[in-house]
């Protein structure tokens, strides 16, 4: 129980840090986007960390834990766009989705990530198991997403698409059909050879 509050009050932290800079940010739209939309993409990368490092630590216990609070923070960030930014005009998030392929990429994103929230309950993820390997999908256009938001990448954003790189890079290898196909390849080349 009380490792639990200890858990939650942790993954809060973000939202109070951000609550508290919230007064003084010269633009809190802005401000609000950037800090939702970060901690969204850590958590989001942290969750997929826990399955290829499980034999390290197993912490796969908490991997819906975490996948929540990613979904959390993406929720905060679409309800900043949608209450704030389009002062809840559809029409403007129509427009804006349809004008901005990075913003469409964002909302093709928060929609795989709500289903996944959806169906994370112990009933609904036996049956949509392989639909949660969308999460793979999500973490590669959400990068997209993040470095099209930026005018000059720095080094936050090298870091998302590092992450990208290596996990989804992990995931394939570790799929059947990507192991089959590389055994099918080799064997051809050597027949050939
Ligand atoms: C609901 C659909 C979404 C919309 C409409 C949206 C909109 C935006 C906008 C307008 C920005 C630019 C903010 C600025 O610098 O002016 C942004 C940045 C960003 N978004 Fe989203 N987004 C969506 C979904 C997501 C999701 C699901 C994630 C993460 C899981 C995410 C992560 C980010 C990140 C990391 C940034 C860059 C923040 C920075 O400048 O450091 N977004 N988003």
């Amino acid at each position: 129980m009380i490792k639990k509050i200890v858990l939650n009050l942790i993954f809060l932290s973000p939202l109070v840090y951000m609550l508290y800079g919230l007064q003084s940010a010269v633009d809190p739209i802005k401000y609000i986007y950037i800090h939702t939309g970060s901690t969204a993409i850590v958590m989001l990368i942290l969750t997929l960390c826990i399955t290829p490092l499980r034999k390290v630590k197993n912490l796969v216990k908490y991997r819906r834990f975490v996948g929540l609070y990613t979904f959390f923070y993406a929720f905060l960030h679409f309800i900043n766009f949608f209450v704030l930014d389009a002062e809840l005009s559809v029409a403007f998030v129509i427009k804006q989705t349809l004008d901005k392929p990075f913003v469409y990429l964002g909302m093709i994103s928060f929609v795989v990530l709500l289903f996944m929230s959806i169906t994370s309950t112990r009933k609904l993820f036996k049956k949509y198991r392989t639909w949660h390997n969308g999460v793979y999908l999500v973490l590669g256009i959400i990068t997209i997403h993040a470095s099209m938001a930026q005018k000059v990448l720095s080094a936050v954003e090298y870091f998302y698409i590092f992450m990208a790189v290596i996990l989804i890079g992990h995931r394939a290898f570790k799929s059947k059909w990507i192991s089959r196909f590389f055994a099918n390849f080799l064997q051809k080349r050597v027949k050939t050879a």
